[in-house]
């Protein structure tokens, strides 16, 4: 399922992700009051949601659509198992959710579908500006596809990971693994290539003045997301990754000082939604 397009798979934790569940589920909140009604075909919806996850937002759809089919696909066997435990199974109006793995590089809908959604994931899908001509077409007339995007990378947070990973100390094992969302595209970017699709597009972007809580909060935020890769490439060096968890630590606590209140993080994201004609 891994693929060479894909940017190589992190081992992601679940359980570390969910530390910042209401912060992270926000922006989705926000996503799915912006997506209109679906077609009314006299039929449930059929929906996915690429990246899932652990799946508590793709069980948020379910809150909107009651009775829809709604399938998350991921590429983390960790992600999939967390979510299927949680959330699977019948739905409380009736409907049906299921997890599926899933590259999302090559995911294209294997039957019509309603409404398509991504959530804070298609940062890791290289290619993704390329797939969503064929996401658009798996469309049925009326339906739409939503996503979310980090547009964050210059940010302290991820510029000063980038800059570790290039150290001499670092690039070897782990050159480039600091920098790896650089395809994402800006607003005008995704609304040119929807509306050249024959969408209506409604794209805009947020910064969310996030207070976090907790010691080292951005590192503890950033250990659920961003700091994956290079988790994982140090995953067998306990020595060293504690090296180099000391050295990013020391960078954050200057760029983010925790004050009375919490430590400010800004996080900046990009969002989308394109209906196709009906
Ligand atoms: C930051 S999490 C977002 C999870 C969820 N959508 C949410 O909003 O909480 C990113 C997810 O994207 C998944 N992912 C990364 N690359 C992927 C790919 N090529 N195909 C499918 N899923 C991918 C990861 O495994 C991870 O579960």
């Amino acid at each position: 399922m891994r693929s060479a397009d894909s940017v190589s798979a992190p081992v992601w934790d679940p359980r570390q992700y969910l530390r910042h569940t209401t912060h992270r589920t926000r922006p989705f909140l926000d996503l799915l009051q912006r997506i209109p009604p679906l077609p009314d075909r006299g039929r449930p919806a059929r929906i996915a949601d690429l990246g899932c996850g652990p799946g508590n937002v793709t069980a948020l759809l379910a809150d909107r659509w009651p009775d829809a089919h709604i399938t998350g696909y991921d590429l983390s066997p960790e992600m999939l198992e967390r979510a299927a435990k949680d959330w699977s199974g019948t739905t409380p109006g009736g409907g049906w959710l299921d997890f599926r793995p899933a590259d999302a590089a090559h995911w294209t809908p294997a039957e019509p579908h309603d409404l398509i959604v991504s959530n804070a994931a298609l940062q890791w899908v290289p290619n993704h500006p390329e797939s969503l001509a064929a996401w658009i077409d798996g469309l049925r007339p009326g339906g739409t596809l939503a996503f979310q995007v980090p547009g964050n990378f210059t940010a302290p947070s991820h510029a000063l990971l980038g800059e570790l990973c290039a150290l001499p100390e670092w690039r070897t094992r782990l050159g480039g693994q600091g920098r790896r969302f650089v395809h994402i595209l800006e607003p005008a970017g995704y609304l040119a290539r929807l509306t050249a699709l024959g969408c209506e597009a409604d794209v805009w972007e947020t910064v969310y003045c996030q207070l976090l809580q907790g010691e080292d909060a951005v590192l503890d935020w950033v250990k659920g997301t961003a700091l994956r890769p290079v988790l994982t490439a140090l995953g067998d060096d306990r020595e060293a990754a504690d090296a180099f968890l000391a050295q990013y630590r020391a960078l954050l606590r200057e760029a983010y000082p925790a004050g009375p209140d919490g430590t400010v993080f800004p996080f900046r994201r990009v969002f989308a939604v394109a209906r196709k004609p009906s």
